[in-house]
């Protein structure tokens, strides 16, 4: 079923866009990859290829040596706000606009999609942009950045932290909860740039598809979920997304 990016999107796929009611998409690292921001899992380039979650994305890490941890953060946070969205983030864009009722649900921290104009969307794993306190929690909108060490929260003198999931932490209950509930309402769930190893974002095309929704994989290369879905486009999302959309735009004729 494996569909070359450059190639028409499958006309039955284009109908089914056409006909759905309600479409959802899951995306992660791989859509940013056009924008140059580095994915986790991708050998030589992916960041848990240079670098070790155990000393960077844990709060055991972030206890033992806040500094190195905040630093990480930091670093890509400039790169993230240094990034432009892509051609495929726009697509999700447009395809929100253009379809009667959409939700994005990402793994990533960039803020890419919302500065693309993706408005309908949940953030699983947060934001990178974002800073909160280690403590209470609560999101902390400016900070003094010490030279030397961690700024800490106004209001309680804790540390400050990124918003974003570390590994060995919960999900959001909220987004979580309307991302699984998207899982089982839509018609199409949409699957870009993302290895599909970590749960529980990796449960939500089975959960997809035991619901009756049409699976639609869009990467480059094959992963765990590409025998489980109904398409799998290989091709980077920044030009299968357009060309999705353009198939939606040509009332599906454009493909055979
Ligand atoms: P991964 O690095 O695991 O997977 C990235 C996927 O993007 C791979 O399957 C690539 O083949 C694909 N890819 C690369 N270039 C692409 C392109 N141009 N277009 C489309 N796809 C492309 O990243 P995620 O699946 O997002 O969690 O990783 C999931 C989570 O693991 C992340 O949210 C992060 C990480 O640990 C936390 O930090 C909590």
């Amino acid at each position: 079923m494996a569909q070359n990016a450059f190639a028409p999107v499958p006309r039955a796929l284009a109908d089914a866009l056409g006909a759905a009611r309600y479409v959802a998409a899951l995306t992660g690292a791989g859509i940013s990859a056009e924008s140059g921001l580095a994915t986790f899992r991708e050998a030589q380039t992916g960041l848990w290829a240079r670098f070790d979650p155990r000393e960077l994305a844990t709060p055991s890490a972030f206890a033992k040596n806040p500094k190195l941890v905040w630093e990480w953060y930091a670093w890509r946070r400039e790169q993230a706000a240094a990034a432009e969205p892509n051609a495929g983030h726009r697509a999700l864009a447009e395809l929100e606009r253009r379809l009667p009722r959409f939700l994005l649900i990402t793994q990533n921290v960039d803020g890419l999609h919302q500065r693309a104009g993706s408005r309908n969307l949940v953030e699983l794993h947060g934001n990178i942009g974002r800073v909160k306190c280690s403590r209470e929690g609560t999101i902390v909108e400016r900070w003094d950045a010490p030279r030397d060490s961690v700024p800490r929260c106004a209001s309680c003198g804790a540390l400050l932290r990124p918003d974003v999931v570390w590994f060995e932490e919960t999900l959001p209950a909220d987004a979580l909860a309307q991302a699984e509930a998207a899982a089982r309402e839509c018609d199409m769930l949409l699957v870009i740039g993302t290895s599909a190893e970590v749960y529980p974002a990796a449960a939500l095309p089975a959960s997809a598809r035991a619901s009756g929704a049409t699976v639609v994989e869009i990467n480059p290369h094959a992963t765990p979920l590409s025998a489980r879905v109904d398409y799998a486009l290989r091709g980077p999302s920044g030009a299968v997304l357009p060309a999705l959309l353009a198939s939606l735009e040509a009332g599906g004729s454009g493909a055979k």
